[in-house]
């Protein structure tokens, strides 16, 4: 197993997208449920027993040395933006399947068992669910969840059952947290920071704070060529007001950050001055506090435009996840792996900008993070995302010292 057999495996599990023409692979599709399956073939050929949970995890375990070890959890999620790179999420389950292949390769059997989940929606694309699966893993299923609709209408409990899930069982997906030893997660870093400073890997300190809505506005459809400009109530108008807002108070600085990727105007038409339009909001930030501030002063300069303009606004919050530390004794571990294989000293620490499974894992467990370096400039929810065969090959290497090196000492979380 080598780097080149990893991006092989990714680009092959690519293939199983949504959409012809690029890759997207959104929670229950067929595309998603092809993903699992390969991905369940691989996790077999690796030496794993597995298993699909209530919520469509894939889930492959390779027992410890001996009965009733605590478990290693690795992952990430198999799922993917619209239009997205085919390393976001995917690399990391990849990386945990070649990891277990190598053990398996060389005969070994460590002191904790090691289990490597792929999470089949962490992106939320298609139902505005982030963190559902890793979340039913960690702390059970939110059943409110179930009756939330995708584009087309489907709800989240007719997509289950098209797969052969069933909500009334979803609860099951519940892990008994006693059991971890840690959560680990390798990533794409998404960034640029290890391309412009020569590093293949890092370590990650802490994971930003992220808060998602979506919101209606809702003015008055009228006819584009009769209403007097004064007179309108345009929803889009105010929107376009609203983004700018955003992007305003966002601006500040520091790690706080803020973004309307989603607009759409209900029944838009040409000649119809636009009468209801929904969009998202995603705003972030290293620390609690800035973000909640800003949060804050977002809502209030909406009410404001909302006011001003004679628009009504609604909105709900689909996400909200607070900043997360990363366990200090599993950077060091991380870090010395890095260290011993990249050969990098000391390895570069980093903050991750974007949210990972690993902050719901982190309620539970302690989690432990290592980047990768991301090429063509360090882009990422874009098709031109890339990671490079040796820098896969070094992540390869620094996550098998780091499971061999797992001993019962530090599954306490008591020592260095
Ligand atoms: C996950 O990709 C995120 O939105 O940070
Ligand atoms: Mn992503
Ligand atoms: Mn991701």
């Amino acid at each position: 197993m080598d780097g080149a057999e990893i991006i092989a495996w990714a680009q092959s599990l690519g293939r199983h997208s949504d959409s012809p023409e690029h890759y997207t692979r959104t929670l229950f599709t067929p595309a998603h449920q092809a993903a699992a399956r390969q991905l369940a073939d691989w996790m077999r050929a690796a030496g794993m027993t597995v298993r699909v949970d209530a919520v469509g995890n894939v889930i492959g375990r390779y027992e410890g040395a001996e009965p009733g070890a605590k478990t290693l959890l690795m992952g990430s999620h198999f799922d993917s933006v619209r239009n997205g790179g085919k390393y976001d999420g995917v690399l990391g389950i990849l990386l945990g399947i070649g990891c277990v292949a190598e053990l398996n390769r060389r005969g070994e059997r460590l002191p904790v068992a090691i289990e490597v989940a792929g999470f089949s929606d962490e992106e939320g694309a298609r139902f505005q669910t982030s963190f559902f699966s890793s979340r039913a893993m960690a702390h059970g299923f939110d059943t409110k969840l179930l009756d939330k609709r995708d584009a087309a209408g489907v709800t989240l409990a007719d997509a289950m059952r098209e797969v052969g899930l069933d909500p009334a069982r979803v609860a099951e997906a519940r892990i008994d947290p006693s059991t971890l030893a840690g959560y680990v997660e390798v990533h794409i870093e998404q960034g640029p920071v290890l391309l412009n400073e020569g590093h293949a890997l890092g370590v990650v300190t802490s994971i930003a704070a992220g808060a998602k809505h979506m919101i209606t506005v809702t003015g008055e459809a009228g006819h584009a060529g009769t209403v007097p400009m004064p007179l309108r109530h345009d929803a889009l108008a105010a929107t376009a007001e609203m983004v700018l807002a955003i992007e305003r108070r966002c601006s500040a600085g520091g790690s706080l950050v803020g973004t309307v990727g989603i607009v759409e105007v209900k029944d838009g038409t040409g000649n119809v001055i636009p009468g209801e339009v929904r969009f998202s909001i995603d705003v972030r930030a290293g620390e609690k506090e800035t973000l909640d501030k800003a949060r804050d002063d977002v809502f209030a300069e909406l009410d404001a435009i909302a006011r001003r303009r004679g628009v009504r606004l609604e909105g709900n919050r689909t996400h909200d996840v607070h900043p997360v530390a990363c366990a200090p004794w599993l950077q060091d571990r991380i870090s010395a792996s890095i260290e011993r294989t990249a050969g990098a000293r000391p390895a570069r620490r980093l903050p991750s900008g974007a949210g990972h499974d690993a902050m719901v894992m982190a309620e539970v467990t302690d989690v432990g993070m290592m980047f990768v370096r991301c090429g063509a400039g360090g882009v990422s929810h874009n098709p031109a995302e890339t990671v490079s065969r040796e820098d896969a090959g070094l992540a390869l290497a620094a996550l098998v010292d780091l499971v061999r090196g797992f001993t019962p000492l530090q599954q306490r979380g008591a020592g260095q």
